[in-house]
């Protein structure tokens, strides 16, 4: 490869990276939770691919890495440069994988945001030494690649940000269809209603609230294993209700537990309402 295919592969991967990073970060919000994961992966794929591309790079090329050096001792780039790409690259990396091992161990998310919070300061950073540097030469190009990068990222993450919100609606209209004629939309208030019932027919697990805790919004503990589970309400935990089979298995096994029979389809669409309203 030479030199000018290098650089031009360079630049559309420092627009993958800013994109995507600024992407994730502007939707770390619980609702554009789908397009935050899409974008953290994004991330994460695009270190990995610098790394793959330094091997495919001309030895000492744009696309090699260099170790990052101390002194100036050797003619060349100045070593802040490879400090500063090092350090802001390792940071975004690390964001994100902890932002994907979060999603196993929760305790990871105040790390993983901290790391975020401290990778945006360092691109600012960053794009303040560049513009001061290059005083505006190569800066309106790095800056119309990542616009052109970011608008490509929220067009790919769209479906996925919808997606969840879908497959919940669907779960739901598949409860309305089996509910049957006389049904008259479901109640957030009969879904709070249930959730917080006291029943008799176990006496470890009186109701839904003995492992899902009374606030949906938090992280419940399941009363015999003393496992964590993960919040019930949308807004705190969007894949919620999203994987029927999931839901449906769920359902018949908690409702069995804690009523000590089935519950119907305009009860178990009634939860979702109300857990979709907290
Ligand atoms: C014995 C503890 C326990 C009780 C009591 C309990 N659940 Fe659960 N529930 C769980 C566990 C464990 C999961 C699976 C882990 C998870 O989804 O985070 C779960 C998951 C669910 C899910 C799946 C949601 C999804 O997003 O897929 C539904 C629906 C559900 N519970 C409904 C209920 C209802 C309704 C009640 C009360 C009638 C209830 N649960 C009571 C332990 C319990």
């Amino acid at each position: 490869m030479n030199a000018r295919w290098e650089f031009r592969l360079l630049r559309l991967w420092h627009a993958a990276l800013a994109g995507g990073f600024l992407v994730a970060y502007v939707t770390a919000d619980e609702d554009t939770y789908a397009m935050h994961v899409f974008s953290g992966y994004w991330v994460v794929g695009a270190v990995v691919l610098r790394l793959a591309l330094a091997l495919v790079g001309s030895a000492g090329g744009p696309l090699a890495l260099p170790k990052p050096r101390l002194t100036w001792a050797k003619p060349g780039r100045n070593p802040l440069f490879a400090w500063m790409a090092a350090i802001l690259v390792g940071g975004m990396a690390v964001a994100g994988v902890t932002g994907i091992a979060a999603d196993v161990i929760p305790a990871l998310e105040d790390l993983h945001e901290g790391l975020a919070e401290a990778s945006l300061w360092l691109v600012l950073a960053h794009a303040a030494i560049i513009a001061w540097i290059f005083q505006g030469r190569r800066v309106r190009e790095m800056l119309k690649g990542s616009t052109a990068a970011l608008f490509a990222i929220a067009l790919l993450a769209a479906p996925a940000a919808f997606a969840a919100d879908a497959a919940r609606d669907a779960i739901k209209a598949g409860y309305a269809r089996q509910a049957g004629p006389g049904f008259a939309g479901f109640s957030p208030e009969r879904g709070r209603a249930l959730f917080e019932s006291k029943n008799t027919a176990s006496p470890d697990y009186a109701s839904c609230t003995t492992c899902h805790t009374a606030d949906p919004t938090a992280d419940g503990r399941h009363a015999k294993t003393g496992r964590a589970i993960k919040p019930v309400a949308v807004s705190a935990n969007p894949k919620r209700f999203t994987d029927a089979a999931k839901v449906e298995e769920r359902f018949d096994r908690d409702c069995q537990t804690v009523l000590g029979r089935v519950c119907s389809a305009t009860e178990k669409g009634d939860y979702i309402a109300y857990m979709e309203s907290k």
